[in-house]
């Protein structure tokens, strides 16, 4: 997937608190992202950190000073804030956030943010005391109420020695929540399942029956969903991904913790995508104990796990069910079969066994069918951006249904 920050103009503020170190390396995930990132720092940042540092990780000169310095006008202010894209204030003290809240404009930094449309995006960052301080809680209710989006701190150790609320989130999380601000929100509104990984059927405590599905198709999908607005509940199978933020995530092993898991949020879900490689069989049998050698005697039996995406598809009322199909052989026969015996909107059906593509791979390569005999031949792409086009297609099938 093309990163949602590639090319865009964000503005970071870098404020005087402990955490203005954190910000160095915020804008070094901006400028990795693709994203052209400038730097406005306060008086009080400065005594933390240098604007050199920022200055070479951004590539430009850093604003520190509201009536000197180098730049090519004296409405600096008024520029930058019609071309930015967005602006992070990383960390946000709590004299900037009160300044911003009662319109305080005695700095490039507060100056700009007052003239600025585009999204702000603040992260308070303090002592716990400062941070629940009523007269703070006001006036970070006061910017949410004035469109002003807040990444909240989190609990833990602060440096100052207390425990408590303050912290800086990761940068990668204040990261993706840009993302999210700079995406289009076309899936605002859609509550979204998704399914990820292989499901582990045990045969004793040891022993397992799986695949090798490594949940990225899954993963990349609820993130690209919750980027573009919608919220989303992932179940996934044992993977060793880190759950995306902003997501919501149940993890599972068995094909059975997985169906359970499944039904029990699928009736409020407006948009289901079962990218999991679910077990079709499991060991007849879970032994208590580890079996010895001795005691293992071929064959093993099986027998079948319950079917998800069919239980999902007879009881589907106004949502769109999507599955995918990974087959080694009669791709087109199979994933047609599946299309119509799960009631299925779309299938996602992908040649498993290529080196490239599929499973644990970065990349897929797929063939949709569609219940109108359609079809459509994706070509090899990687798995971010392959989900973004699966989303499109998710809202192509539900903006017809609703005309029809
Ligand atoms: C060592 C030290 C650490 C500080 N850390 C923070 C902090 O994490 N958050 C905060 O809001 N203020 C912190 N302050 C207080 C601010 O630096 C002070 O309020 C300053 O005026 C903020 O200026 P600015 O908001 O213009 O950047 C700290 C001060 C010192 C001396």
């Amino acid at each position: 997937m093309p990163d949602p920050l590639k090319d865009k103009e964000i503005v970071v503020g870098v404020c005087g608190g402990i955490a203005a170190y954190k910000a160095a390396d915020f804008v070094r995930v901006l400028v990795k992202s693709g994203a052209n990132a400038r730097v406005i720092m306060t008086r009080a940042a400065q005594a933390f950190v240098g604007p050199v540092t920022f200055e070479a990780l951004s590539g430009h000169c850093v604003w520190t000073h509201m009536f000197k310095g180098p730049h090519n006008g004296a409405f600096r202010h008024i520029q930058w804030a019609e071309e930015a894209d967005a602006t992070v204030i990383i960390p946000a003290t709590a004299n900037v956030l009160g300044k911003m809240a009662h319109g305080i404009a005695d700095d490039p930094l507060t100056t700009f943010t007052l003239a600025v449309r585009a999204p702000v995006l603040v992260c308070p960052s303090m002592n716990v005391r400062m941070y629940e301080n009523p007269v703070v809680r006001d006036n970070i209710g006061r910017l949410r109420q004035a469109g002003i989006h807040v990444v909240d701190p989190e609990v833990g150790s602060l440096a100052c020695g207390d425990e408590g609320v303050g912290r800086l989130p990761r940068v990668e999380t204040i990261a993706e929540r840009l993302r999210c601000l700079v995406s289009p929100q076309d899936l605002a509104g859609e509550n979204v399942l998704v399914t990820a990984g292989p499901t582990r059927e045990p045969m004793d405590p040891v022993r397992f029956i799986s695949n090798p599905s490594s949940g990225k198709m899954g993963y990349a999908l609820a993130r690209c969903a919750r980027r573009r607005g919608a919220k989303v509940l992932l179940i996934s199978g044992p993977t060793v991904l880190a759950d995306p933020d902003g997501v919501t995530v149940i993890r599972v092993r068995t094909a059975q913790e997985m169906f359970d898991a499944v039904m029990a949020h699928a009736d409020q879900k407006t948009v289901i995508v079962k990218a999991a490689a679910v077990s079709d069989w499991r060991p007849a049998r879970v032994f208590q104990h580890k079996l010895k050698k001795a005691e293992m005697e071929p064959p093993l039996c099986l027998e079948k796990t319950a079917d998800i995406l069919q239980a999902l598809g007879e009881r589907k009322k106004d949502q769109i069910l999507v599955g995918f199909a990974a087959e080694t052989q009669d791709l087109q026969k199979n994933a047609r079969a599946k299309l119509v015996a799960k009631n299925l909107d779309l299938i996602v059906a992908n040649p498993v066994g290529q080196n490239d593509s599929g499973f644990g791979s970065d990349m897929n390569q797929v063939e949709l069918f569609y219940t109108d005999g359609r079809t459509e031949a994706i070509p090899l792409m990687d798995k971010g951006a392959l989900a973004d086009v699966l989303l499109d297609r998710v809202l192509e099938i539900k903006n017809a249904l609703q005309a029809s």
